[in-house]
């Protein structure tokens, strides 16, 4: 009967307000956070490539377990990327509750900002809109990493990125999400005062300078590799399919490691 009153009046019987509306933002929260840190890690990982060839490999086969296992098992990988991907979706699935749907909404939204002339406002709005575009391009990367684990390294990172076509999709996924990532970061510090403490307002700003300094950083890094992946997968594109072996393991391969 409570729930029902709840349901239609939106307040319980004793005039109290739920809290789910509080812990589900909690939760957009911890699981923003969860992405945004695995995010620098990712990118900081991806970014191997610009070390060479080798450094890629023996990256690869450490997330594959080769450090505590005698044959490096890429399901470890694969399995990783599904707790990833549930995790999107919970954050995806949270995160779309507070999208201006309705003309009126958005409306409201786009003249209350422009009136302002709040940056953080604003701020919002690319996290909505960047957010909306990682639904779609985010999702086929994880499907990529979840479905075919075993297919990355060196060489077949770079086949992928040229031969098959995915280097468009990582140029705009790059973008959005450093943007959702470095933005929501900063978003997380202000929302709940972790870094803003003594003096609200000058926190606010060195963060928001840490902010972009972060998205030009990791921007700058994330286009060098796809560019170096690129370049990999032109040269190597006589031989798509080709696994990269190490020059340690593969002395022949003269166009391995270190480049
Ligand atoms: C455990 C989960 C993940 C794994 C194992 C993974 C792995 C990889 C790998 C190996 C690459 C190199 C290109 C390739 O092989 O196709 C890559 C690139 C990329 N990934 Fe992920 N990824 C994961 C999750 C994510 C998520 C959640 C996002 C964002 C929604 C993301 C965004 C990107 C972007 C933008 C690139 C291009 C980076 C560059 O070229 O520097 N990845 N990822």
């Amino acid at each position: 009967m409570s729930d029902l009153i709840e349901g239609y009046l939106g307040k319980r019987v004793d005039g109290t307000k739920s809290r789910v509306p509080a812990a589900l933002d909690r939760w957009q929260s911890i699981t923003g956070l969860i992405l945004g840190l695995f995010i620098i890690g990712h990118m900081l990982f991806t970014s191997s490539i610009l070390l060479g060839k080798d450094a890629m490999y023996a990256e690869t086969k450490f997330f594959e377990g080769s450090l505590f296992l005698d044959e490096p098992e890429p399901i470890l990988v694969g399995f990783a990327a599904t707790v990833i991907f549930v995790i999107f979706v919970i954050h995806a699935g949270l995160a779309m509750r507070k999208f201006p749907y309705r003309w009126r909404e958005y409306k409201l939204l786009k003249t209350h900002s422009a009136h302002m002339g709040h940056t953080d406002t604003i701020l919002w709005m690319v996290q909505a809109a960047t957010g909306f575009g990682m639904f779609f391009l985010g999702s086929v990367h994880l499907w990529t990493m979840m479905s075919m684990p075993e297919k990355i390294g060196p060489y077949a990172s770079s086949d992928r990125i040229y031969t098959d076509n995915m280097g468009l999709l990582y140029g705009l996924l790059i973008a959005l999400v450093i943007l959702h990532a470095m933005v929501g970061l900063y978003r997380l510090s202000v929302k709940w005062g972790i870094t803003v403490r003594r003096n609200p307002r000058a926190d606010r700003i060195r963060n928001k300078k840490i902010m972009w300094g972060a998205i030009l950083f990791f921007s700058l890094m994330a286009y060098s590799a796809l560019g170096t992946y690129w370049r990999i997968g032109k040269e190597h594109r006589q031989n798509y399919g080709e696994r990269y072996l190490p020059q340690s393991t593969n002395p022949s391969n003269s166009s391995g490691g270190g480049e």
